[in-house]
């Protein structure tokens, strides 16, 4: 598409014909240019098994062509039709604790029944060949958000690839046994068929086979995708997606799935019980942005007001809509979509906001819609620039995984809340960020953090020693590099492989109990820290904060180490917002990077394009502000000379009249 995509899934099926017209009339008001069609329409359209009635799907496709609206075509395989399950009740999912899944909602298909992956292919086929060729189709949309709400599947056929799975891994049983370690209560297998599931058990289950699920979980489901991928590009050509969802579901790795398809797209939603929504949602967006190695994504769905399926399902404001979406579009999405664009009668999800809602057009978020689909079309140049960042923090799925598992030394110890609050205080300071892995050419950023990722292999304990040597700043935090591929802890202890690059050993874990806040001096002051102390020994470090209380009192809590050209902290506790300000403020000075004073509640993200640069400026705070920029304002048209004035609440993309230099935010 030519300009940023912008739309919603769309579910004409719920809907009698005579309302498709005012619905592509209101779409066209509404700037609408794509919409997500037939993810969930299976059972309309194979109506018995290899019986089709793709009737109406013509009919709407013809419709929204005929008005110039693209079409985003799903395969409706994340809801298999009655009739399926009735033919082959084999091939549903069963839980952890053997329990067969009903019809009526979503998911409960086992992703390695036989007559499951036959039908994958025979539908997403079908429809590739019915509109492979047709112009309004730009983009294929393959099932929809795998892992949710099914990823685990603990069923016969799941069990059988599992088996299959492992003996293609290890070859012997031997290799099995040893990565396992099951010497450890007598675990030793003999036969693969002795290799069950880790199903219900009666006590904590084996975490290297724990973590060996998780691994072949994800790639079952990814062999699915790449089942629908093949069939369709028998008879397509459009780039193929699927709608990730990054920062709310961890159960794929989403670096990997990046690699299978032509274009990232995500779904983002609001947690309303964070009141800082908006850091949650860069988070997601900065995730979506790198794991596609920094090209252009798409936002395929979030929600114009409320969801459904909250606890407390909280109304947007006036504004924070368009605030929502500028900020996916700072941080590199050329589409922003919704779920949905009508709100549906009847089902499951009556209660979900749309783009058109229950009230009708006379109504604020419609109005809201309107205004932003005007927004976008002004923006069309900015599509395909790109966002570029100084600042890495680590994400890696495997050591979600890992960290997750029963019997931590502490259960206040989470990696979630480590990026997060590493993440925020970078987004409070106004430094973009990139996500990376471990792994990972990490020499163009001037400092890349690791928020206590407790599952991290020699080799990419290396590359990050090396990255250091090199000259980069490094940031590790407690309870990482604990364990290796196999969940086994590294030879020499907690943080060995590290050891170089920090300058310091652990020699103890010192969980806290629930509560109990301790502090730590950084040159003068006293900052408040909880959960999680360490016992220290220097070798070459410098000690750059002692514990002021607590078991390890007097000891180091967080250290600088010089090795090679570059420099390795370590902070082996949770020091409240203000500690790790303070600490981060040094960290920034030895990567040189530089605080944009940008203020606060304000996000500020650069897209360099081929010949323009823009700056995307939000207001999430009420009061009015100004920043420094020169330019034109892409939203008013107006000349920006030195001062951009940005309302409580308001947004600017502002095409910059210089080129912004690389570390611009
Ligand atoms: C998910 C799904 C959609 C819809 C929304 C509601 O993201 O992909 O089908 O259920 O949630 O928020």
């Amino acid at each position: 598409l030519d300009g940023i995509a912008y739309g919603g899934d769309y579910n004409p099926e719920q809907w009698p014909r005579e309302v498709w017209d005012e619905d592509v009339r209101l779409m066209r008001e509404a700037g609408v240019t794509m919409v997500s069609i037939g993810i969930f329409s299976w059972g309309l359209l194979e109506i018995r098994e290899g019986e089709f009635d793709f009737a109406w799907l013509d009919d709407i496709i013809a419709l929204l062509h005929e008005n110039g609206i693209a079409v985003d075509l799903g395969t409706p395989t994340a809801s298999p039709p009655a009739w399926f399950f009735a033919q082959y009740p084999e091939a549903r999912t069963v839980t952890k604790d053997g329990v067969p899944m009903g019809f009526g909602a979503r998911g409960m298909v086992s992703h390695s029944a036989p007559e499951y992956r036959a039908a994958i292919a025979r539908i997403a086929g079908a429809l590739a060949e019915r509109y492979g060729d047709h112009p309004a189709v730009v983009l294929w949309h393959i099932h929809n958000e795998y892992g949710v709400p099914v990823g685990e599947d603990f069923s016969p056929h799941s069990v059988r690839a599992w088996r299959l799975w492992l003996q293609a891994k290890y070859g012997e049983i031997a290799g099995l046994n040893a990565a396992w370690g099951t010497a450890f209560w007598g675990q030793h297998y003999e036969e693969w068929d002795h290799v069950g599931a880790p199903a219900a058990a009666p006590s904590t289950i084996n975490p290297a086979q724990k973590l060996d699920w998780a691994r072949f979980t994800d790639e079952m489901l990814r062999e699915c995708f790449r089942i629908e991928k093949a069939a369709i590009r028998q008879h397509a050509s459009q780039p193929i997606t699927t709608n990730f969802m990054a920062n709310q579901h961890h159960g794929v790795d989403l670096w990997a799935w990046a690699d299978e398809v032509d274009i990232v797209s995500d779904d983002h939603y609001l947690w309303a019980a964070d009141e800082e929504g908006e850091i949650g949602l860069a988070i997601a967006a900065d995730l979506s942005r790198s794991v596609g190695a920094g090209k252009p994504w798409i936002l395929m769905e979030h929600s114009t007001s409320a969801v459904n399926w909250q606890p407390r399902n909280v109304a947007k404001r006036p504004g924070e809509m368009t605030r929502n979406s500028l900020s996916h579009l700072g941080r590199g999405a050329d589409g922003i979509l919704f779920f949905q664009w009508r709100a549906g009668r009847s089902g499951a999800e009556k209660f979900h906001s749309a783009m058109l809602p229950h009230a009708g057009t006379e109504s604020r978020v419609f109005r809201e819609v309107v205004d932003l689909g005007a927004k976008l079309g002004r923006l069309a140049e900015v599509q395909g620039s790109r966002v570029e960042a100084d600042v890495a923090v680590l994400w890696d799925f495997e050591s979600f995984w890992a960290q997750d598992l029963e019997w931590r030394p502490s259960e206040d110890v989470s990696h979630d809340e480590r990026i997060r609050a590493f993440y925020e205080r970078l987004w409070r300071d106004d430094i973009t960020v990139d996500f990376a892995l471990p792994g990972h050419d990490l020499s163009r950023y001037r400092l890349v953090v690791v928020p206590s990722q407790y599952l991290l292999t020699a080799a990419d304990a290396a590359n990050l020693t090396a990255y250091v040597a090199q000259g980069g700043t490094l940031v590790v935090s407690f309870f990482s590099a604990v364990v290796d591929e196999n969940d086994a802890v590294h030879p020499g202890g907690y943080g060995a492989v590290l050891a170089d690059a920090l300058g310091v050993r652990v020699e103890e874990h010192l969980p806290l109990r629930e509560g109990h806040v301790t502090g730590i001096r950084v040159d003068d002051h006293v900052f408040a820290a909880d959960i999680w102390q360490e016992d220290l020994v220097v070798t070459t470090a410098d000690v750059r904060a002692t514990y002021t209380a607590g078991p390890a009192e007097g000891r180091p809590a967080v250290t600088r180490n010089v090795h090679g050209d570059g420099v390795g902290w370590y902070i082996s506790t949770r020091p409240d917002a203000d500690g790790l300000r303070a600490i981060m403020r040094e960290v920034y000075a030895d990567a040189g990077v530089d605080v944009p004073g940008t203020p606060d509640g304000v996000e500020t993200i650069v897209r360099r394009g081929a010949d323009s640069d823009y700056l995307v400026a939000i207001n999430h705070g009420t009061e009015q502000v100004s920043l420094t920029t020169t330019g034109t304002d892409l939203l008013t048209q107006a000349d920006v000379r030195d001062t951009l004035v940005l309302a409580g609440g308001d947004v600017a993309v502002v095409r910059l009249a210089h080129t912004a230099h690389r570390g611009d935010r």
